[in-house]
């Protein structure tokens, strides 16, 4: 049985004040539950590609990679999240490299992603490995593997990044190293010998453990466009229409334990069911054009935009043209699941 308070209001300030500088806490001192809720301040948003390219394309007017900054990125600010980044633990920037340019090789604890967009001649190497990446193509970069970028091509190349970099500094882990030459040499590094040699379960002596064998860093358009063809022939979801999910072949999870990336159809004439995940998402328009309702408000977007859809809102995706829609999307469903926090609600 609750006892009740017998002493004076002074007594009681008092009493808080000796709480207070012995380093404690009295959170039944106020009112309200004694864990205070947080309501989300990530807000649904669209950037234009329209407002992004003209703005991405000056932005070499004022800096280059390697002098003053490592990346030239514009990063998709989310108006309700103060560090300035796309979500609270997702981070989007579009990226920018004129022709023969070299952002310099770097590791960093934060998962990081990119997501080929315009221009031929881009590369990605991780870890010794060299990816070329045509428009489509997801090249991945699992903490803390090194990567450089460069552009090989004669014309500038664009991609966006996705990072898990909130989460990571949310965790005070947050951590880079800049190598010391500019570009790694590809394939010199341990890593790679180890991917080779791992399926065997064998290993060169010497070198260093830490990269899973047979992890997949490189996924490209022409086959997930493919699957998600076939995909489209066989079952949709009414959620979703359809969509597949990258996955790391090596464990059948999703690319990283913070973030998933998902390719998604949405055919002519389909409005989908709406939903509510706990999870928040950053969506960018490959191709086409439809709009998605956020909490009743409707969002247009067409090729190249980006949107973002906060935690636990309600949504629904709708195609109103005549040609398929094709979207990719970060989601930051594999964390909230491994916490048990992962819910879907229609
Ligand atoms: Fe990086
Ligand atoms: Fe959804």
């Amino acid at each position: 049985m609750a006892r009740p308070a017998t002493r004076s209001v002074e007594e009681l300030d008092q009493y808080l004040a000796l709480v207070r500088a012995a380093g404690l806490d009295a959170p039944w001192s106020r009112p309200g539950p004694l864990i205070e809720s947080k309501k989300t301040g990530v807000q649904p948003c669209v950037w234009r590609w329209a407002e992004i390219e003209p703005l991405l394309r000056r932005s070499s007017d004022f800096i280059a990679p390697g002098q003053g900054t490592e990346r030239r990125i514009l990063r998709l600010a989310n108006p309700g999240v103060p560090e300035r980044t796309s979500t609270h633990t997702l981070s989007v920037a579009v990226q920018y490299l004129l022709p023969g340019e070299v952002a310099p090789a770097h590791s960093h604890t934060p998962n990081a992603l990119r997501f080929m967009m315009r221009g031929q001649g881009a590369y990605t190497t991780v870890e010794g490995d060299k990816c070329l990446m045509t428009p489509g193509d997801l090249v991945l970069t699992p903490t803390p593997m090194l990567h450089d970028h460069g552009n090989e091509g004669s014309e500038p190349v664009i991609w966006f990044d996705g990072l898990d970099s909130p989460i990571v500094r949310y965790l005070e882990a947050l951590t880079q190293h800049r190598h010391p030459q500019e570009r790694q040499q590809i394939g010199k590094v341990a890593g790679l010998s180890e991917r080779y040699f791992g399926t065997a379960g064998l290993r060169p002596v010497g070198t260093r453990t830490g990269t899973r064998p047979q992890r997949l860093i490189h996924y490209r358009w022409q086959t997930a466009q493919a699957a998600l063809l076939q995909l489209a022939q066989l079952e949709a979801n009414p959620f979703d229409d359809v969509m597949m999910e990258y996955v790391d072949p090596s464990t059948g999870r999703s690319i990283f334990p913070t973030m998933a990336c998902y390719v998604q159809l949405i055919r002519p004439k389909v409005h989908t069911r709406a939903h509510r995940q706990t999870s928040s998402a950053v969506y960018h328009v490959v191709r086409g054009a439809g709009c998605t309702v956020i909490d009743g408000v409707r969002y247009e977007w067409k090729e190249g935009d980006f949107f973002v859809v906060p935690p636990s809102a309600r949504h629904e995706h709708a195609n109103e043209g005549s040609d398929p829609a094709l979207l990719f999307s970060l989601q930051d469903v594999p964390l909230l699941s491994a916490l048990g926090l992962y819910r879907e609600e229609e």
